[in-house]
């Protein structure tokens, strides 16, 4: 390790919002840096898609490198910060080839890392350099470190948390809003919170990245991103927020993992009086359980230059003080695999549901007999208001069910004669933070 070097040479590849704000920092606060990590982090190389765009520090020390696959292989380069992100192309070369030549590899890239996470944690320890991928995760939420240093000596029991703040943003403001779910993504997107291409965001898929590493770490798995549970934001209505209110609760994508379950990133419901309920906006929260903490409730920033900046500063401080650790906090050769695919397995919950009908009688019994018919039990009804020639939201709460006994009844009851659209379904999820 290069701990004892007295400055440690940086290369830098993706200039976009992130790695200007990285690179910003390492110019303009060298000093400062420099004493946190214990020798200077030099700045010598940066490649980008455009090379004349005004990024706000000075390039002119630089050696720009005109394609960013060839970063890997500058010789005096210890370090290579990854910010271009995708899980394959040229976010892989780099990160592979920086590591087989013997290279400390600092990213935010959670898709490289949930897709290749093994194979790249291998190489780290073959060629006994770093990997470390604070900024992938809840940009400013230290939730890596949280898992794989602070919270070490736990065994844990469940790791969940709300890890998309796009989502987070247009959950809170379809509720505060009362608006449908294209009118506020369109607001998001001028607002620059969504991309103008939303489905990473929306469809739970960038989420669900993170939370295949958080539990990977908890859990002494093999990042398996496969076998995660995905359900996004999109079928939830801005009916849905007012029946989920008068029952208690709020709408929030949430991502758990537990040991020896697939993860789930899912769009659940919460009572209105639990800690995640009550972060939104862009705002990202990870809550960790296990023995013997209890629980514990971390919130912050999840996305943005400044958050995402501090987390890849705090990477490159560890290498600077040789603080390298696994990746995933144990050698891959003891990393057990997550066997399960894509499976809403874990463990029972109470569903939400609801269902657009034909406003006439026999048709909550037509509903409650498929129900029935699945072992599932009813808790609670809402039906409001009476529209007979028209299409009306039935909801309702059920007891503690499988989701796949829940998914099998739900492909019955879309087609019954009444219902006149997929039914929505969302698990209701407890409050465990102070339990
Ligand atoms: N687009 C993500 C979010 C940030 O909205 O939280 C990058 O993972």
């Amino acid at each position: 390790m290069n701990q004892q070097k007295s400055v440690l040479k940086v290369g830098l590849a993706g200039l976009g919002v992130v790695g200007s704000e990285v690179a910003r920092q390492l110019t303009t606060r060298s000093v400062a840096l420099g004493a946190a990590a214990g020798c200077e982090l030099r700045l010598v190389a940066i490649a980008a898609r455009d090379r004349m765009a005004n990024r706000g520090f000075n390039t002119s020390t630089m050696m720009w490198v005109e394609s960013a696959a060839d970063m890997a292989a500058i010789e005096e380069l210890d370090i290579v910060v990854e910010m271009i992100g995708g899980s394959e192309g040229v976010a892989l070369d780099i990160v592979r080839n920086a590591l087989v030549a013997g290279k400390h590899v600092v990213t935010a890239n959670k898709a490289l890392l949930a897709h290749h996470g093994s194979e790249l944690a291998t190489l780290a320890e073959e060629n006994d350099v770093g990997l470390l991928f604070e900024a992938s995760v809840a940009g400013g939420i230290p939730a890596i470190k949280t898992l794989r240093e602070g919270l070490a000596g736990n065994e844990f029991s469940r790791v969940s948390g709300i890890l998309n703040g796009t989502c987070n943003y247009i959950l809170t403001r379809m509720e505060k809003t009362g608006e449908a779910f294209d009118n506020v993504l369109a607001e998001a997107q001028n607002l620059g919170y969504a991309e103008a291409e939303p489905s990473l965001d929306v469809d739970g898929i960038d989420a669900a990245h993170k939370l295949t590493l958080l539990g990977a770490i908890a859990f002494g798995q093999k990042p398996n991103f496969d076998a995660v549970f995905i359900q996004g934001i999109r079928d939830v209505a801005a009916v849905d927020f007012t029946y989920a209110n008068k029952l208690g609760f709020r709408i929030k994508l949430v991502g758990v993992a537990e040991p020896g379950m697939a993860p789930r990133m899912q769009t659940c419901l919460l009572p209105l009086n639990c800690q995640l309920a009550k972060v939104n906006g862009v705002l990202n929260a990870v809550e960790f359980h296990g023995s013997p903490i209890g629980g514990t409730l971390s919130i912050g920033q999840g996305a943005g230059a400044g958050a995402t900046a501090s987390a890849v500063l705090a990477d490159l401080i560890d290498i600077g003080r040789g603080r390298i650790t696994l990746p995933f906090g144990r050698p891959v050769a003891e990393l057990s695999e997550i066997n399960s695919t894509r499976k809403q397995d874990g463990e029972d919950t109470p569903f939400y549901l609801r269902l657009m009908v034909v406003d006439q009688p026999g048709v909550l019994a037509d509903v409650t007999k498929v129900l029935q018919n699945h072992q599932i039990s009813v808790e609670s009804l809402l039906q409001q208001g009476r529209s007979p020639d028209d299409v009306v939201p039935l909801v309702m709460t059920t007891h503690e069910t499988s989701g796949t006994a829940l998914a099998s009844a739900l492909v019955a009851i879309e087609t019954l004669e009444a219902v006149r659209a997929r039914p929505v379904a969302m698990p209701i999820l407890p409050d465990e933070v102070e339990g």
